[in-house]
């Protein structure tokens, strides 16, 4: 017969071993391998829940590691890379491991630029290479030669979401993925990680995008309905063009200031281009600050000009218009943040297209119903959607 006070005693112990075990296999000490296989050090790497063991054999410049990590999703890579030549991803020298064909490999590529992902042998010798995949969590073990008397390794290591037709896809550019690199330090000396440049990294790409998504995205566009709709009332007139114009002059400051924090950015990021971002970029910024010009430029409203000046200054503008939110949902799918607030964007910019929509009809009413009161009186006037012509 077990008593009560024994059994609670037995019962309150497991619970702890429990707990105890659970806790202590958040750290990399826990952590076991086949064969009972001993490594000297181990860290619990700061970010994308992986860990580095390591033994160093600095008598014949040999490092044996262990890397573990989850793969961002099922079927994705783990990698873990040694840069010899810089402190981020491109240059460096990495093992990946995924599966290929239900089989779990690990394979060596040259990083040698963030679009150049070559496997090849490395710029040091590797040997014992291998993967095991168990409970989610990916391991990579490998030997590879270190420089003579080498104390720290610049080290990088990734997790991507899936491989398509044997090569990883590109990983994901939040902060934990961008601050996942350090310097190791052999001995098991102290160990330093990237810390804040990632963030405040993503904090300049976050300012870029919220300056341009308000301008380009949003301002212009506001700007735009306003010169098209507003001034078809007659009451509204000259009050629109004012409205017109401090909404495209804030447009613009504004929209400058993001184009610069994102020229910034492209300098920043060697090895990194989005091509076709930046060219709309640098066309939206001429084209507007030639709309500016042309504001200055304008023929007064009576001269024979004026109807190529509007010409000239609505094909730049619907240009304007068409390329900022083009652009807007190019830097969504660059800076890929939360799907919330491209959902936010999408009912904005749909919900101006239905106030136009609306707008656009009841111009039509408006300019019809004025043109048939007119047309009972000696000469018809308006005779165009614009309805501007004959004002004042
Ligand atoms: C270095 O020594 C270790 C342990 O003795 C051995 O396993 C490894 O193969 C050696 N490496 C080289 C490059 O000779
Ligand atoms: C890696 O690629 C770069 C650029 O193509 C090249 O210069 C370098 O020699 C390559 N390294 C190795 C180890 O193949």
């Amino acid at each position: 017969m077990v008593s009560p006070a024994k059994f609670f005693l037995i019962l309150g112990l497991s619970v702890f071993v429990l707990l105890f075990t659970s806790v202590s296999s958040l750290t990399c000490t826990s952590q076991k391998f086949a064969n009972n296989q001993l490594y000297s050090k181990c860290l619990d790497l700061p970010s994308l829940s992986s860990y580095l063991h390591w033994t160093y054999d600095s008598s014949n410049s040999s490092l044996s590691v262990v890397f573990l990590a989850p793969p961002a999703q099922r079927d994705g890579w783990i990698s873990w890379a040694i840069n010899p030549t810089g402190t981020g991803m491109a240059g460096s020298q990495a093992l990946i491991a995924f599966k290929s064909n239900g089989v779990i490999t690990v394979k060596t590529y040259n990083i040698s630029s963030y679009t150049s992902i070559v496997q090849s042998k490395l710029s040091f010798d590797v040997w014992d290479m291998r993967a095991e995949e168990s409970d989610g969590l990916i391991k990579i073990y490998a030997k590879v030669k270190v420089p003579e008397k080498a104390e720290k390794l610049n080290q990088v290591w990734q997790v991507g979401p899936s491989v398509t037709a044997g090569r990883p896809d590109k990983h994901e550019f939040q902060t934990e993925n961008l601050n996942a690199k350090g310097t190791l330090s052999l001995n098991g000396g102290e160990q330093s990680f990237s810390t804040g440049e990632g963030d405040s990294r993503l904090k300049k790409k976050n300012i870029h995008g919220i300056l341009n998504v308000v301008s380009w995205g949003i301002l212009f566009p506001v700007g735009v309905i306003i010169a098209r709709y507003v001034r078809t009332f007659q009451s509204a007139d000259p009050a629109w063009f004012y409205l017109h114009i401090s909404c495209q002059v804030s447009a613009y400051a504004i929209g400058v200031a993001g184009w610069g924090t994102g020229l910034k950015l492209g300098s920043e990021s060697k090895g990194i281009q989005f091509t076709g971002h930046r060219n709309i970029g640098i066309a939206l910024f001429s084209l507007a600050t030639l709309q500016i010009f042309a504001l200055l430029l304008r023929p007064r409203k009576d001269h024979k000009f004026r109807s190529y000046w509007n010409i000239y200054h609505h094909g730049v503008g619907y240009t304007i218009l068409v390329l900022g939110i083009l652009n807007v949902f190019k830097g969504f799918d660059i800076l890929d943040p939360e799907k919330k607030w491209k959902s936010a964007y999408i009912i904005v910019i749909a919900a101006l297209g239905v106030i136009s929509l609306l707008l656009e009809a009841i111009t039509w009413v408006v300019v019809l119903r004025r043109k048939s009161n007119k047309s009972t009186k000696p000469y018809g006037g308006y005779n165009n959607v614009d309805g501007r012509q004959q004002q004042t």
